[in-house]
């Protein structure tokens, strides 16, 4: 039975089954647009569409969230509806799917795929994987363990929280160019920088397509900083990832 990973987004809910020795999809990925309000009911329902469009056995799904997540209940909802906060979305989902599920946060999951099959592979010491899009998300590793739930993304910054001036939905809404968001993004790398002392940021979400465009715009970094490899999927491996390492999967109750 395949393993399934499913992205829940703020634009839309996407998924397919994963080959988890190549970390990459089996097949295309299928995608649903984001219920507006995204509820847990609206959202739990889109999630079962995007696992029965493949129309195969199910088996251990990872679900990726873009907040806080704690043995399986969502516990922040900064970009999407504050109904999910205190919601066992773990139990949700798996009784929508009539299977185990895992929930994550959706930057540990890009990080956990980024760190086995991409740009953070064979790194060791302290990595800071960090997602641009709607928010900042963030995942942490030591020597390759991931400490989950960093939301480094909230940071204050000049008295802002860091995500509301360098997400890339900033960026959009405020018409920057890449040289004045390359600054901002900078900056935020920089205080990272300061509390961390990471050896290599991978900068990961959409934008990550577009590296080109801003990486050698940033400044004030004495880490290395490289984008992620895997691009769109990273979030849908790293949910595979989870469940297939869930005390709940077949494979690691047998
Ligand atoms: C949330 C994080 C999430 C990030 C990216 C932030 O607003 O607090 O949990 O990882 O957005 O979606």
């Amino acid at each position: 039975m395949d393993v399934f990973g499913v992205d829940i987004g703020g634009s839309g809910i996407k998924g397919a089954p994963v080959d988890l020795e190549r970390g990459e999809v089996v097949e295309e990925r299928f995608k649903v647009l984001t219920p507006r309000p995204a509820t847990p009911d609206a959202v739990a329902d889109c999630v079962r569409q995007v696992v029965r469009h493949f129309g195969r056995p199910v088996g251990p799904v990872g679900v990726t969230f873009p907040g806080v997540v704690i043995g399986g209940t969502t516990r922040t909802a900064a970009n999407v509806d504050k109904g999910w906060i205190g919601k066992d979305a773990a139990g949700l989902l798996g009784e929508q799917l009539g299977t185990p599920v895992t929930v994550l946060n959706d930057a540990d999951a890009a990080g956990l795929a980024e760190m086995t099959h991409g740009a953070g592979r064979g790194r060791t010491g302290t990595v800071v994987v960090l997602t641009f899009g709607t928010g900042i998300g963030s995942a942490v590793f030591i020597d390759g363990r991931l400490v989950p739930n960093t939301e480094l993304g909230h940071l204050e910054l000049r008295g802002h929280d860091a995500e509301t001036r360098a997400s890339t939905r900033a960026k959009d809404d405020e018409g920057l160019s890449w040289g004045r968001w390359a600054k901002r993004v900078g900056r935020y790398l920089a205080h990272v920088e300061m509390l961390f002392s990471p050896e290599l940021f991978v900068i990961g979400g959409g934008v990550s397509r577009k590296a080109d465009k801003f990486l050698p715009l940033i400044e004030g970094v004495s880490a290395e900083v490289v984008p992620a490899q895997l691009e769109n999927n990273a979030g849908i491996v790293g949910a595979a990832m989870a469940a297939s390492a869930a005390p709940s999967a077949p494979s690691s109750a047998a």
